[in-house]
């Protein structure tokens, strides 16, 4: 990768910038921010469906003052449409924009991106790889609820073989001391092998279970995802994973007071609407985090942390 400064992956990061990065937010939480980016401009290069990320990263943009030039759905709306490729549209928007945040479905395409850009690129989701801004607010929510991450316990369910927000939030969580993690799937669903290892490295205590009821006592949170149905090749997989773990008002009642339930969103029936109203739900608040993280990380590629 050249001098930029690409986000492509949890691993980039340690204890130092997370630290910062979270004061950062915090702030832009309470005040807002002082600064005009009104010279830079973002693109924003989608090429997978997002209502989260590209909106929040766009509206990030917006609040510090830059400029946004997007397309809708880059599969159609981009020259990708008429087969140019990744690196020559990349090249292109390099002459355009300060940054480039791109969602796409191919694990690799993001780095691949970096390797080329004369502009930062942001990782906003590689198929199945991983989704490093996403796990950034992710602990940004955890952090702000235990004020901690050192000796928390999560339990991450649903489609792990293919979700890219478990893989990077696992990558992070790695990065602290006296993590625990279960891993509840249905058995085609189960988390990777790379990613057991890493924690194995790191001294992290993990395990495989389907047995969500028997999890959600000991855990600080449930980390809840959705079966992506895009994702399998199999239509027979994706029906022994669907459906499996499901929250509900009654069920989540076997929770600590105190734990707290997330979701990366978008949600399709595994945590029922009713249990929005539970205090513990804090989906929509991590959802909104990402604003203020995402406003952090823009400033962070641009060089403008102090
Ligand atoms: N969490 C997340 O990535 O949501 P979107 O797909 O809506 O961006």
């Amino acid at each position: 990768m050249g001098r930029a400064r690409h986000i492509i992956e949890s691993q980039q990061f340690d204890l130092d910038f997370m630290a910062t990065l979270f004061e950062k937010a915090e702030l832009f939480s309470r005040e807002g921010y002082d600064g005009n980016l009104s010279k830079q401009v973002m693109a924003s290069l989608f090429y997978e469906p997002s209502t989260r990320t590209r909106f929040s990263f766009e509206a990030a943009m917006h609040r510090l003052g830059g400029s946004v030039i997007t397309t809708e759905n880059a599969r159609e709306f981009s020259s990708f449409a008429k087969g140019e490729s990744l690196e020559d549209t990349i090249q292109v928007l390099g002459g355009y924009s300060d940054l480039i945040v791109m969602r796409h479905s191919e694990i690799g395409a993001a780095k691949l991106a970096a390797e080329i850009s004369s502009v930062p690129v942001i990782n906003a989701g590689d198929g199945a790889g991983q989704h490093p801004t996403q796990a950034l607010l992710d602990l940004y929510t955890l952090h702000n609820a235990f004020g901690r991450i050192d000796g928390i316990k999560v339990a991450v369910v649903g489609d792990l073989r293919y979700g890219r927000t478990v893989r990077s939030l696992a990558y992070l969580l790695g990065k602290f001391q006296q993590v625990e993690l279960w891993f509840v799937a249905p058995k085609v669903s189960q988390m990777h092998q790379d990613i057991k290892d890493y924690l194995d490295r790191q001294g992290v205590k993990w395990s495989d279970t389907d047995d969500l009821d028997g999890v959600m006592p000991l855990v600080d949170c449930i980390y809840m995802t959705r079966i992506q149905k895009e994702r399998f090749l199999d239509v027979k997989e994706f029906e022994l994973a669907n459906n499996r773990f499901r929250l509900t008002l009654d069920n989540v009642q076997a929770m600590r007071e105190d734990a707290i339930i997330m979701h990366p969103l978008p949600r399709v029936g595994e945590i029922h609407p009713e249990v929005d109203q539970d205090p513990r739900a804090r989906y929509f608040e991590q959802a909104r985090n990402g604003l203020w993280v995402r406003m952090a990380l823009i400033l962070y590629v641009l060089g403008e942390w102090e």
